[in-house]
């Protein structure tokens, strides 16, 4: 009866949703399920945000905006953002404001990927970013690191073998859900030479790169030689600033490319909130950002190490992760989604399958339990029998 356009049947829901989904059912029906599928931070949006929200609501701006973001926003961006803490030197002209990095990413591959091109994915890899490609008509093209331990300096030869005429953009995200690895320096000049050689467009989603257990910081792939042309920088206030449900992100590029992702931003959303920008300038200018990072990051690092702690026990190797906060553990199942659904009913442990970013044999456990909750969610898993 309906005759939906092919490239919206060929994307499928969520995985991540789907066990989130079947939690809250869970939950609902009373179960205790100790849940490592959700993809934000559990701490809370800082009070001075919230504040600063509430009293642009109070002061007026509640309509739209111009599209591409408040100037107060986006120089606030290139200041307090990109340049002092990721050496990025972009122009309030460089950056679009939106609703969350996720449409950042969305309308970014709209503008520059059309039929008939390949943007080339790194597995694990984040599980909108095939989707993306196929919304605008594009074919995804894989390289797996998981021969590597998940690391992608090993994978480059796999990378540059990956990339042909048709390709239009690499897509790189580090620190990455869901393997919760830092690309290495080299893996990224390894990057930049193979996007210089071939001429391609690369996009950089740095979302999570505030949450890096070395402490130190990850070189911004825009930042190395004859990159900042061909790179489009996606960040946000999500995880950085634990603003999830204000939906606010941007893209940074060179301006050629914000003409064009800017048509696609003005004809979909208008503007990312008014008071939402104004909650984003508090952000960036009003919060002691490394105070509050440091906080996150340190208690990450510490529920990393006992998670790989519990599963070395149990004599699992698990690839360990050097930031976001995410890992990926290692399960034996030929369907992980049944694997990760009987987990949730059964060990009462909620999960991502792996396959859900294209790297079957793991499941994404998000470090977002306190420790003791940590503890006890392996302990079920081992007592159901699932590891
Ligand atoms: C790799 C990656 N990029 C981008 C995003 C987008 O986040 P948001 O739209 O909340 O800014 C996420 C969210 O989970 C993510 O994991």
């Amino acid at each position: 009866m309906y005759d939906f356009a092919d490239r919206v049947s060929a994307v499928k829901p969520a995985a991540p949703f789907v066990i989130s989904n079947l939690v809250t059912e869970l939950e609902e029906a009373g179960e205790d399920i100790v849940d490592f599928s959700v993809g934000q931070p559990d701490f809370e949006t800082p009070e001075n945000i919230v504040e600063a929200t509430k009293a642009a609501i109070d002061a007026g701006h509640t309509g739209y905006t111009p599209s591409n973001g408040i100037s107060a926003l986006r120089r606030s961006i290139c200041e307090h953002k990109l340049r002092a803490r990721d050496g990025l030197d972009y122009e309030p002209e460089n950056i679009v404001v939106t609703p969350g990095g996720k449409h950042a990413l969305y309308e970014t591959v709209q503008a520059l990927v059309e039929p008939g091109d390949e943007v080339v994915l790194i597995d694990p890899v984040w599980s909108s970013y095939e989707p993306f490609v196929k919304l605008a008509g594009g074919e995804a093209v894989h390289v797996d690191l998981a021969p590597y331990d998940l690391k992608l300096e090993p994978g480059l030869d796999d990378l540059e073998a990956a990339v042909t005429d048709d390709t239009a953009l690499i897509m790189v995200n580090s620190p990455n859900n869901p393997s919760g690895m830092v690309f290495s320096d080299a893996a990224f000049e390894g990057v930049r030479d193979i996007a210089v050689d071939n001429d391609v467009l690369v996009i950089a989603d740095e979302i999570y790169n505030e949450f890096i257990y070395s402490g130190e910081r990850q070189t911004s792939l825009a930042s190395l030689d004859g990159m900042w042309e061909r790179t489009i920088t996606i960040n946000g206030f999500s995880k950085s600033h634990c603003m999830t449900g204000f939906r606010l992100g941007y893209l940074a590029a060179p301006e050629e490319i914000v003409d064009q992702v800017g048509k696609v931003h003005s004809h979909s959303v208008s503007c990312a909130g008014n008071f939402i920008q104004h909650a984003g300038i508090e952000a960036l200018e009003g919060t002691d950002t490394d105070a509050f990072t440091g906080e996150m990051v340190e208690t990450y690092r510490r529920r990393r190490d006992l998670l790989v702690e519990l599963f070395e026990e149990r004599g699992f190797d698990m690839p360990v992760p050097e930031g976001a906060f995410y890992a990926m553990i290692p399960i034996e199942t030929d369907d992980d989604m049944a694997w990760c659904k009987r987990a949730a009913r059964e060990a009462k442990v909620g999960l991502v399958p792996g396959s859900a970013f294209n790297t079957p044999g793991y499941a994404r456990a998000s470090l977002v339990e306190p420790r003791e909750r940590t503890r006890e969610g392996v302990e079920r898993l081992a007592d159901a029998g699932f590891i």
